[in-house]
């Protein structure tokens, strides 16, 4: 798996990428690679940003046609689809064209959430939202559960000292029904080391001709894991660390 970190450094100066054929589609404005140090900003949190990145549409596709599969405890009419990290709302405007319940984007950079809303409202005007839809300003540690079932999609956004601070902000809400999309999974042993925490899936997703030429920086090798939130059990959580299984069928 090539880290967004080395990715840069493979890079050198980050590059623009060329107009997604999503952009160009819906007048949208959502691509581009923003390195880490350009998305610092006075909150703590902000030191530990990946990078900011879009989601490939044919692979938030498939990543939500394994949630299908896995299958959901309720029927995504139910659902409330959060996306941590949300950017520039790529991932958030697919998800909003969803029978969800609802679907939220949580971001951290005034910038981007700015520009995330912009793009929702043009994606509204064209009609293409079929749930109701928003984009928050907030630390997604802090994220507070909407009532009912909830689907987290996470595509890399922060290392583990937020990683680690979100999982206990969820443990303290007791989830009733969550399921978690993890897109390029590199902090999973913290997740996979959760008692709570059941893989559902360990997949690398394909690409679609169009998003693999209009992409610079995806790894055909990036994984995407699914975990469910399960109710606690009664032993005391297990420290060891556990390996990350590369795949699962
Ligand atoms: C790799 S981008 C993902 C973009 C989007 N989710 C998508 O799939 O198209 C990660 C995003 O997470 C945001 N982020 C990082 N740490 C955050 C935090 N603690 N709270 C909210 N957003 C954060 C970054 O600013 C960046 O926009």
């Amino acid at each position: 798996m090539r880290t967004l970190k080395r990715l840069f450094q493979s890079f050198g100066r980050p590059r623009q990428s060329r107009l997604h054929p999503f952009d160009r589609a819906h007048g949208t404005d959502t691509g581009g690679l923003i390195p880490a140090d350009r998305l610092r900003t006075p909150h703590p949190s902000s030191a530990h940003i990946t990078a900011y990145y879009p989601m490939s549409p044919s692979r938030f596709q498939g990543a939500i046609d394994l949630w299908l599969r896995s299958p959901p405890t309720h029927p995504i009419e139910q659902h409330t689809f959060v996306d941590l990290g949300c950017g520039k709302g790529r991932a958030l405007l697919l998800a909003s064209e969803l029978p969800f319940r609802q679907a939220l984007g949580v971001e951290l950079h005034p910038r981007l959430v700015a520009i995330a809303r912009r793009n929702l409202c043009r994606w509204q005007a064209a009609h293409r939202d079929r749930c109701p839809t928003g984009v928050l300003q907030a630390d997604a540690a802090d994220l507070r559960l909407p009532p009912g079932p909830c689907l987290l999609y996470l595509f890399h956004p922060f290392a583990e000292p937020v990683t680690r601070r979100l999982i206990n902000h969820l443990r303290s809400q007791q989830p009733a029904s969550l399921d978690i999309i993890y897109f390029n999974p590199e902090a999973a042993a913290l997740w996979l080391n959760q008692p709570e925490i059941r893989l559902l899936w360990s997949e690398v997703l394909p690409m679609s001709p169009e998003d693999a030429a209009a992409d610079p920086v995806a790894n055909p090798d990036d994984l995407c894991h699914g975990y469910r939130w399960t109710r606690p059990p009664n032993e005391p959580a297990e420290v060891q660390p556990r390996s990350i299984p590369q795949h699962s069928h």
